[in-house]
């Protein structure tokens, strides 16, 4: 066959006379569409992706919907070493782990240069709470309740990615996590949906800044489609079952929120669901997500998840896997290889339709178009750019800021804290005071921790000269080693005030990180025990990325900080609120048990048919422990104090169509300013079905100074008195609810009013 030749992005490709005409047509709506670059309609992106698609063989086709990782992968070892090969043969549409401006770009010319038709690569990368700036892990950030601020560090994290040539990011992790067994839960926004679909929104906004092909915007993916966090017993990967109200009612609107937000990808969960594994569940991809939700963008798979769909026992060969996907709704294979394997047989042997893998394709080029890849597939891969932009000042200074606002002061008994200025003798003490390398917690993406500032490093800048600060590490985090106890408890001996770093290692949350117990790892109480009995006042400072259980510290020690793992700028932004200069503001974004016994424990229960009576038996507790947590979610204390008025009310009664505004004053009564997250919850007394006992709905971070008073208003509508009721419809009853306003969902007052038809 005579063969004529044409240019697409620089590359000559032979094509076949017969089909030249048609070609012609689509090169030429792909040329035009690029000249007209700014008619952003996605009419003209469909066209421009159909002219691409006229031009693809099955293979190619089928090639786009690969996803590989790069030879590095911080998952384990990566199947396909030879991922180069694969981009030469078109048989990858997008590369992940690969990140660098340069490095990039060489992987994009073989993309460009090398394949027949020379469709750019899309680069991807767990880009979670930071990319070279590390911010606060995602659990902390989500304790600021600062929208504005989490924003910031998504936007800053996306400036940077896309600086170094990323287009997307798998983030953000919209998993309601309510197991602190389960090591993952470090990587969300905690137990509660309301906070998790706002923070799911800000981090989109910020990841996806004014939008797909700004060059400093990368692609959000909403994960883990759907209910992850939900994992029996906290152990990662494993089953989860849960009604359709609870997964629609709890774990769903947040990925939703997230696509309303505008989120171009969504990646599915290791988990199954009602017995079918998520990456093979129409119900969740296609039924809910694109015909419920409207979702237009393309899904992803989680790692080799479709190869999972095998040992779940769900498909007994490669085939049935990736038929099972691809007919779910799935558009990319994530590291499995298996739709390159098997999906060219399955079409030719009729077993999957063409127009799964057309309608996948498209999804993922029309993604390709927004970016501007097909105009240059190179705009993201600017060494200048990337030198100028990572880890620039003010991105630190923002690391700073967040980091702060993500610590939350759970103890501060006889004003500990801050630390008075006149100190002689500051002793720092614990196996976190300097392991820099544990700081920036999991999914670290890019960040090197070497750059990290250490607690004891922030405590040496911040403390006044006539200060001195002396060190011992005392322990590891997780041996049973007491051999340094004497040396940490000499030195505690010695100071005006003991600070202790205490917690988890990095890799003790995150993916496969689920733990049997919450206590400190290793000896670490003990040698707080230790350190106690020298009588000094003790501060222990926690690094950890889950609830602990640690009702002893609360017990004995004189102030407890929770920070996470702060990333970057950790010590610096302790030192901050250990030294006063910032008043703590953070709130937990998830309840904290006293025992691992109580687990699940989360604020929004169900009351039961006999809620607890501590004087009746036949209730619902246990014999060896009280329900209540150690510290309850929104929990948060300050360096200033705040009360909380009377709630007022515009009605006593609304109808469905009404609107109601609850009123509450806020009074610094403290000494020093301060911010207050002031918390408003309902209660819906009776329904259709069971209602939980308090449920989020607004939230409003303030600041006031001493003595000053703040008015706060939040509007209540019917949507926020909806449910799934009985019928699974979604909506409000008539009747009576409760309405509490305060400074966690524990402290609060109280009002009621009546819902009419
Ligand atoms: C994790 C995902 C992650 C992916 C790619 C998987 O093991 O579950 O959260 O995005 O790897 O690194």
């Amino acid at each position: 066959m005579k063969a004529i030749t044409l240019k697409l992005m620089n590359r000559n490709i032979s094509l076949p006379r017969l089909n030249s005409v048609i070609i012609l047509v689509a090169l030429f709506l792909t040329i035009s569409c690029r000249e007209k670059k700014t008619e952003k309609s996605s009419d003209t992106v469909d066209q421009r992706v159909d002219s691409v698609l006229a031009l693809m063989t099955l293979e190619e086709k089928i090639g786009q919907l690969t996803l590989y990782t790069s030879d590095y992968d911080v998952t384990g070892p990566s199947i396909r070493e030879n991922y180069k090969d694969d981009i030469k043969a078109g048989r990858v549409g997008a590369i992940f782990n690969a990140f660098g401006a340069s490095y990039t770009r060489k992987l994009q010319e073989i993309a460009v240069k090398e394949t027949r038709l020379g469709i750019p690569l899309i680069f991807g990368y767990d880009v979670i709470h930071g990319h070279r700036t590390i911010f606060p892990i995602s659990l902390g950030e989500a304790a600021s309740w600062d929208l504005k601020a989490i924003e910031q560090s998504a936007r800053i994290a996306a400036e940077e990615a896309s600086a170094e040539g990323l287009h997307w990011t798998f983030a953000p992790m919209c998993d309601i996590a309510r197991d602190p067994r389960w090591g993952r839960i470090s990587e969300g926004s905690g137990e509660d949906t309301y906070l998790g679909s706002m923070i799911a929104v800000a981090r989109v906004k910020g990841f996806q800044g004014e939008g797909i092909g700004k060059l400093n915007s990368v692609m959000a993916c909403v994960k883990h489609f759907a209910a992850y966090g939900a994992a029996q017993a906290g152990r990662d990967y494993h089953t989860v079952d849960i009604s359709d109200r609870t997964l629609r009612e709890i774990y769903l609107p947040p990925y939703k929120a997230a696509i309303d937000a505008g989120a171009a990808t969504v990646m599915t969960s290791f988990n199954e669901l009602d017995g079918i594994p998520a990456t093979g569940s129409k119900y969740l991809m296609t039924d809910i997500l694109r015909k419920e939700w409207g979702f237009t963008g393309f899904v992803v798979t989680d790692y080799t998840s479709i190869m999972e769909m095998i040992p779940h026992g769900i498909a007994e060969d490669t085939a049935s896997a990736a038929a099972l996907a691809i007919e779910a709704g799935v558009d990319m294979d994530m590291q499995a290889g298996f739709y390159n394997d098997a999906l060219l047989n399955l079409v030719k042997q009729g077993k999957v339709k063409e127009d799964l893998i057309q309608a996948a394709v498209r999804r993922i080029l029309r993604k390709k178009f927004e970016l501007g890849l097909f105009d240059d597939p190179y705009r993201y891969c600017n060494e200048e750019r990337e030198k100028s932009t990572v880890m620039k000042p003010d991105f630190l200074n923002a690391a700073r800021d967040v980091s702060r606002k993500s610590i939350v002061l759970l103890k501060n008994e006889t004003n500990v804290l801050p630390l008075n200025k006149n100190l002689k003798r500051v002793a720092v003490i614990g196996p976190l005071a300097e392991a820099r390398n544990e700081l920036i917690g999991s999914w670290s993406a890019a960040g090197d921790w070497k750059k990290s500032v250490t607690l004891l490093e922030g405590i040496r800048a911040a403390a006044p000269s006539s200060m001195q600060v002396v060190y011992e590490k005392g322990c590891n985090i997780n041996d049973d080693s007491t051999r340094n106890f004497s040396k940490a408890v000499q030195v505690a001996r010695q100071a005006d005030v003991v600070i202790v770093a205490v917690g988890e290692a990095a890799s003790m949350t995150g993916e496969a990180s689920s733990r049997a117990s919450l206590n400190l790892p290793g000896v670490q109480q003990k040698l707080i025990e230790e350190i106690q009995k020298t009588g000094k006042p003790v501060v222990v400072v926690l690094m950890n990325g889950r609830p602990l259980t640690i009702p002893w510290l609360d017990k004995n020690v004189s102030a407890i900080l929770e920070t996470w793992f702060l990333g970057t700028q950790s010590g610096h932004a302790i030192a901050d609120v250990l030294f006063g200069a910032y008043n703590p503001s953070g709130k937990l974004p998830v309840t904290f048990p006293k025992s691992i016994g109580q687990v699940p424990l989360y604020y929004g229960m169900k009351n039961t048919g006999r809620p607890m009576d501590p004087n009746n038996k036949y209730t619902s507790k246990y014999l060896d422990e009280t329900n209540d947590p150690l510290y309850p979610f929104g929990y948060g204390l300050s360096y200033t104090t705040f009360s909380y008025g009377d709630i007022t009310l515009s009605k006593n009664r609304i109808s469905t169509s009404g609107e109601l505004v609850v009123t509450c004053a806020v009074t610094n009564t403290g000494k020093v300013s301060g911010e207050e997250v002031v918390q408003l919850y309902l209660r819906d007394r009776v329904g259709s079905v069971t209602r939980p006992v308090k449920e989020l709905k607004g939230f409003q971070k303030i600041s006031l100074e001493p003595g000053e008073t703040k008015q706060i208003e939040f509007k209540l509508t019917n949507a926020d008195l909806s449910f799934y009721r009985r019928d699974m419809s979604f909506g409000s009853e008539p009747g009576m609810f409760d309405v509490f306003v305060g400074g966690n969902s524990r402290d609060t007052k109280t009002i009621s009013f009546e819902l009419t038809n």
